[in-house]
């Protein structure tokens, strides 16, 4: 694993606790973790139950003992970690976004195909099980056509001015700001669950034009007792119109300015025969209407996915006894782990950060243009 702190934390505990729950034929071992402060890194190799730790990357991808290069390090470093680790015939595991650019994630889609390893991309949230079961109502039909999906991801973490200028507020490190870092999760699970996007016209709006220099950071916190300020050069939110290939319409918000929303990672969904909605701050919870309910009887119900046939479910606890966001990175990493023992790489993997990343860079050019951008020609290679 390259890098240790709120992803760190999640993956670990992830490849930890899969083996507890899920049979697989290859199992995770913790063999090494890399960061470049030996202090810090030695710590959470110590806390987190790694068996070594290494102070660069480089090293890490040059042992024979390591299988699998676990990426979750800011977006900068993802493609020069991945094409490296697909070059030395490891398997990969990369956060989200892929990439700060098309043409880097374009790049590691080439460099993981060339080398025939596994990899995936960790858009955790559609391996929660109403979400899956979700896909599984869309997949039968029983929501029939689908003409809507509003999806909305709303935190206020930077709402506070004084809040530090973060890895995540600039563009060099991070691409874009709540467009690529959590509207891309609500881009992931519109592919997963409504279809592939066709043209897409967005706004964007940085609020907070300048912060200070922040002294450590990690996750959605920092501190900063400086007096230095730094220009924010990425969105604090985005909100984009999506005609998607199917005709169905979307309508997606991401912002850090949404006061009293921590994080509000919903969707709704409504076809010709019923509607779905989801909220991650509820995630056991899917609500679903069918049209066809006899009279009188008809409303959203609530639906607590926990039981033996929603998807995933039955790995954890009886009906009813509640899982959590850990879990949607278990349950990922147990499709990884079969995709390794039979050599494919489960969806959602680089092709489908490629497909994401396209969105992304279709949603930037239509604020630059202030018009509608066709999607595919974004396409860098036609075939992927
Ligand atoms: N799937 C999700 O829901 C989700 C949630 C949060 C973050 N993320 C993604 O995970 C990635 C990491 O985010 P985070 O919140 O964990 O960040 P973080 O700031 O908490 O941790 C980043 C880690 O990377 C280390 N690092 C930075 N540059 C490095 C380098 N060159 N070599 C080695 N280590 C380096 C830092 O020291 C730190 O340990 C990002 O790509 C982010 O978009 C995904």
């Amino acid at each position: 694993m390259v890098g240790y702190k709120f992803m760190g934390k999640a993956h670990t505990h992830a490849y930890r606790d899969l083996p507890f729950y899920f049979d697989c034929d290859v199992e995770p071992v913790l063999q090494a973790v890399a960061g470049r402060d030996e202090e810090g890194v030695k710590e959470a190799a110590e806390k987190m139950g790694f068996a070594t730790y290494e102070t660069d990357w480089r090293r890490l991808i040059e042992r024979d003992d390591i299988d699998l290069i676990d990426i979750v390090t800011p977006n900068n470093t993802h493609a020069e970690i991945a094409i490296a680790a697909a070059e030395a015939g490891k398997h990969i595991l990369c956060e989200k976004p892929l990439a700060l650019t098309l043409e880097d994630a374009q790049r590691m889609y080439n460099a993981v195909k060339k080398n025939n390893v596994i990899h995936m991309i960790c858009h955790n949230y559609r391996f929660a099980p109403a979400v899956q079961f979700a896909k599984k109502l869309i997949q039968e039909g029983r929501l029939g056509k689908i003409y809507h999906m509003r999806a909305t991801y709303l935190q206020d973490w930077i709402m506070d001015p004084k809040f530090p200028s973060v890895w995540r507020l600039k563009k060099e490190v991070t691409g874009s700001g709540a467009l690529g870092d959590i509207a891309a999760h609500s881009i992931d699970m519109a592919r997963f669950l409504v279809g592939e996007f066709e043209e897409v016209t967005g706004m964007m709006e940085t609020f907070i034009k300048e912060r200070p220099v922040a002294d450590s950071s990690g996750g959605l916190s920092a501190k900063s007792e400086s007096t230095e300020m730094e220009e924010v050069d990425v969105d604090d939110a985005s909100a984009f119109l999506v005609r998607f290939e199917n005709g169905a319409m979307g309508v997606f918000e991401a912002t850090r300015f949404a006061g009293g929303n921590r994080n509000g990672n919903r969707f709704e969904i409504n076809g010709s025969k019923g509607s779905i909605r989801w909220d991650m701050e509820q995630m056991n919870n899917l609500e679903v209407y069918f049209a066809d309910d006899e009279e009188g009887l008809q409303g959203f119900r609530n639906i607590t996915c926990t039981e033996e046939h929603h998807p995933f479910a039955g790995a954890y606890w009886p009906a009813g006894h509640i899982i959590g966001y850990e879990h949607t990175f278990i349950n990922l990493m147990t499709e990884l782990m079969k995709g390794i023992s039979e050599g494919n790489s489960p969806a959602p993997n680089f092709e489908d950060g490629i497909r994401n990343q396209e969105i992304l860079t279709a949603i930037e050019k239509s604020v630059e243009t202030r018009g509608w951008v066709n999607v595919k020609q974004m396409r860098l290679v036609e075939n992927v």
